[in-house]
């Protein structure tokens, strides 16, 4: 699929059917991640491929995050059933210590978002779909995973082929409302 067209068509996919990824494909999403731009190279990344299904099960439980949704009306996190059916989950990590730091900024979030948009069009461009998940238990996460203190989790990332094919996502702001040229 032509990039451009990769770009416009990509959508959060929520619902996944049993068709198992082929070992090539999350092998060459792999790939390309690990090409992601990043501070100084640093590479801040890891990530956790999560194929056993009651792991997989487990992580769809910690996306609901009740303090989070229920006070927006949310019954669940939308993504919840797609991380228990889809049959890969991959878990970004990050290293802050490993990222630039500029007055007290660091860049880790900004590395792991790339590497997300990475990880989203390859998938796409592979006929695979899969969506961001950034609400979970992050606490309860890394015991489940063995993910050291230090490190965080910035997204999860179920993979699989798409049960829904959607035409168009949420509508976008109108390029007027958020560019301006030459000044703010
Ligand atoms: C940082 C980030 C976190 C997100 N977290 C969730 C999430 O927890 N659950 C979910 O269902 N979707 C999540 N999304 C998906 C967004 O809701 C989705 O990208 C947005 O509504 C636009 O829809 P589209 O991706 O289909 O274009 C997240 C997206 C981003 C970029």
């Amino acid at each position: 699929m032509e990039l451009m067209e990769a770009i416009r068509t990509r959508r959060s996919i929520r619902r996944f059917s049993d068709r198992p990824v082929e070992e090539e494909k999350l092998q060459a999403l792999l790939e390309a991640v690990r090409q992601s731009p990043s501070w100084a190279n640093m590479q801040c990344w890891r990530f956790v491929v999560v194929k056993d299904r009651q792991t997989r099960e487990k992580i769809s439980e910690l996306s609901y995050v009740e303090s989070f949704f229920a006070p927006r009306g949310y019954k669940s996190n939308p993504a919840r059933k797609g991380l228990a059916e889809a049959p890969v989950v991959i878990v970004a990590c990050a290293d802050p210590g490993k990222s630039g730091m500029i007055g007290g900024q660091s860049y880790y979030l900004t590395d792991m978002g790339i590497a997300g948009q990475t990880l989203m069009l390859g998938a796409r461009g592979l006929g695979l779909g899969t969506v961001f998940v950034g609400v979970f238990d992050e606490e309860k996460l890394r015991p489940l995973l063995g993910i050291p203190d230090d490190i965080r989790v910035v997204g999860i990332f179920p993979l699989g082929y798409p049960l829904e094919e959607k035409e168009g996502g949420p509508p976008r702001k109108p390029l007027t409302e958020i560019v301006t040229f030459e000044k703010w």
